[in-house]
């Protein structure tokens, strides 16, 4: 096949996913379209990229080519317990606060926003099993919600290889919370039984989403423009309760985009209250 594409193509395709996902793809990334997007096209019966990017265009956003268009332009990188320190201040900070906070209603809901195969919701749903044990007649709620349809699948799933097991996981985490099925590792149903994963594209309007006591939405905004970013920001302070917590990946920042959000140093990491809200001046917290 002929994997290389053409200027007008190339323009064609980063405007299509811009517009479908927010993805902003710049002038590097040609190559990565070229390699992402062969499998694709050849899948589909295309000899050339070029008629595979033809019936892209005739076909639209609503053609099934779409979709799959931008599920392969996804970065998912993910992987249990990433970057460690926002799982850390989960921990040593906004776990205990929210216990004393939601004990009457002993509910705890949290939301993983672009959460890619699943690592960082069974990794909050591990650490709270692990060190939480007055949890455990708690109603616990960890939503993840993604773009792609491949990924969500992967989470429902929960299965992953040993490399991805490899990477970030504790090994008596492995042990207590997988089975071993042939050559991959199987998230325990009873873990499970704590999650739900459901297909959300972040600039389409939003489903009505219950408040939140914790958001994680990290290493996502980093691919979008200023202005979604801010328009993302400000939906989410909506959906968070107002004691709650926003968690953003190492390299982004909430409250130098919209000022619905404060920042606040956990320990070595960064997380957002909301501005309506005061900071929590308890637990050594500021
Ligand atoms: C790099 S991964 C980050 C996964 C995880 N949050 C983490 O930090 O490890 C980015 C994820 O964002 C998802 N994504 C990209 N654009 C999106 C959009 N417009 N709406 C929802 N999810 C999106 C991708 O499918 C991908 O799984």
């Amino acid at each position: 096949m002929n994997t290389n594409i053409s200027e007008t193509d190339f323009k064609f395709v980063c405007d299509f996913t811009s517009q479908n996902s927010a993805i902003v793809i710049n002038d590097s990334k040609r190559y990565l379209v070229e390699t992402r997007l062969e499998p694709v096209a050849r899948n589909n019966g295309y000899e050339t990229l070029s008629d595979f990017v033809q019936a892209l265009r005739s076909q639209g956003k609503s053609g099934n080519l779409s979709e799959e268009t931008i599920d392969a332009l996804t970065t998912n990188e993910t992987y249990f317990f990433r970057d460690f320190h926002p799982f850390n201040a989960l921990k040593k900070f906004v776990i205990p606060e929210l216990i004393e906070r939601n004990k009457a209603t002993k509910s705890l809901s949290i939301w993983s926003a672009a959460c890619s195969s699943g690592q960082e919701a069974y990794s909050i749903a591990m650490m709270l099993r692990d060190s939480f044990p007055v949890l455990n007649d708690w109603k616990i709620k960890i939503m993840g919600t993604d773009l792609s349809p491949t990924v969500l699948e992967k989470a429902r799933k929960g299965r992953y290889n040993q490399i991805e097991v490899n990477r970030g996981l504790p090994a008596s985490m492995l042990v207590k919370y997988f089975q071993k099925d042939g050559l991959e590792w199987v998230i325990k149903d009873d873990l499970k039984a704590n999650t739900e994963f459901r297909a959300m594209n972040l600039i389409e309007p939003w489903p009505i989403m219950q408040p939140f006591d914790i958001i994680m939405i990290r290493n996502v905004l980093i691919y979008f423009d200023v202005e979604v970013k801010r328009t993302i920001l400000k939906k989410m302070a909506s959906c968070l309760r107002n004691t709650g917590y926003l968690f953003l990946g190492t390299s982004e920042s909430a409250s130098s985009i919209e000022d619905s959000w404060n920042d606040i140093t956990l320990d070595k990491t960064v997380a957002y209250t909301k501005s309506t809200f005061p900071k929590p001046d308890s637990a050594g917290l500021n």
